[in-house]
């Protein structure tokens, strides 16, 4: 029996601007879900959110790119921005750039992070969601997770994980994709991850078998939509133990904060800051881009859960182990907000084309005279 994990999310809406997904749109989901559920469509849901954008994690056998279940989240998108409408939230429908479905919900807005997995013996299971970022943000950490023997102390005691893992960089500008080994790559795949706007690591495959260890969301809105339209705010599904990185090897490296682009206006270089699911929400500066992580485990095609088939969910960064993190976070908040708008705190003017700011200095061009 093969078991498939996904995560589809969207921006339908959120309180007071790009903040928070409210409670009733939170609701309206797990409902639609519950039914699902009940339904047979899918045998396990986890409904949150990552600050205004509104993420349901699915468990179920359908495989990847599922016609019922991507309908499923796309019904769901739909209903949910009506009532974003109704009650005029910020940005109702911001994600939803196509309108008529056909099969399935990539390149339509919201992103997905879905795999496919024959269940090992114990199969325990992270999902990150991340706001006002995109899918690069996980460049840093997934190539720490799975290839920096300073982070996973596995790669270099753990026999089963001896030889590496191997990862898909996805190229987002030329829409290519190619797989780099580790170790023996490292130092070719750190030159082209380490430009997270246009290389983003999608899959990660332990590489003496094969075996799917994580994927990432990977849309790019501004490519869909030619145009700046919201951040991407990635999600990433990874398998922890048992011959892969232990769950805490796979939260290391959110010991401290980092930086990823997003942030106001998705035109900012700001500082990550892991928050546990009640701190999910995005204020200072639209910040500071926030991640949340969800631990749980998968058995029989479903997420294990109590007696009640409550799923049992741990909020892994409720803990004040990251409270360094978080200070850093809004440390370096203060630091970078003190250039505004010089950079390097404004992202360079290649990926500000996507934004607003050309129409702006679309106003000046005439005045510029040859020198
Ligand atoms: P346990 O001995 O508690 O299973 O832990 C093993 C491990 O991998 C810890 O990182
Ligand atoms: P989102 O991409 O999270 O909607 O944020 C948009 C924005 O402009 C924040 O300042
Ligand atoms: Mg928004
Ligand atoms: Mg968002």
């Amino acid at each position: 029996m093969r078991t498939t994990i996904s995560v589809i999310k969207c921006d339908v809406g959120s309180l007071a601007g790009h903040h928070i997904v409210p409670k009733p749109i939170l609701e309206m989901a797990e409902k639609r879900l519950k039914e699902a559920k009940e339904q047979g469509i899918i045998n396990s849901y986890f409904v949150f959110n990552a600050g205004d954008d509104l993420e349901l994690l699915m468990v179920h056998t359908r495989g990847e790119n599922n016609e019922e279940v991507h309908g499923l989240a796309w019904e769901i998108f739909q209903k949910t921005a009506e009532k974003a409408k109704n009650l005029k939230l910020y940005g109702a429908g911001q994600d939803l750039l196509k309108t008529a479905f056909s099969g399935n919900i990539r390149g339509m807005g919201p992103g997905t992070a879905e795999m496919e997995i024959e269940e090992r013996p114990s199969e325990p299971i992270v999902v990150f969601a991340a706001d006002k970022t995109s899918g690069g943000a996980f460049n840093f950490p997934l190539f720490k997770i799975f290839a920096d023997p300073f982070n996973t102390a596995g790669l270099i005691i753990d026999p089963s994980m001896a030889g590496g893992f191997k990862f898909e960089v996805l190229d987002v500008k030329e829409n290519k994709k190619a797989v780099f080994k580790c170790p023996e790559e490292m130092y070719e795949l750190i030159a082209l991850i380490g430009s997270v706007d246009r290389y983003t690591i999608s899959h990660v495959w332990r590489k003496r078998d094969d075996l799917l260890c994580a994927v990432t969301s990977t849309s790019r809105l501004s490519l869909i939509a030619g145009k700046y339209v919201g951040k991407d705010d990635p999600v990433a599904i990874v398998r922890a133990q048992h011959g892969l990185p232990a769950l805490g090897e796979v939260l290391m490296p959110f010991l401290h904060s980092f930086f990823v682009e997003g942030w106001m206006r998705g035109s900012h270089w700001g500082p990550i800051m892991p928050v546990s699911l009640k701190d999910s929400k995005c204020t200072i500066f639209d910040g500071p881009p926030r991640i949340v992580a969800i631990g749980f485990q998968v058995v029989n095609g479903e997420i294990a859960s109590d007696d009640d088939g409550k799923p049992l969910i741990s909020d892994l960064f409720d803990d004040p182990a990251f409270d360094l993190a978080r200070r850093e976070a809004i440390e370096h908040a203060a630091i970078m907000r003190r250039m505004g708008e010089f950079e390097p705190a404004r992202l360079s003017s290649e990926i500000m084309e996507y934004t607003t700011l050309p129409r702006i200095l679309e106003r000046f061009k005439d005045r510029f005279i040859p020198v």
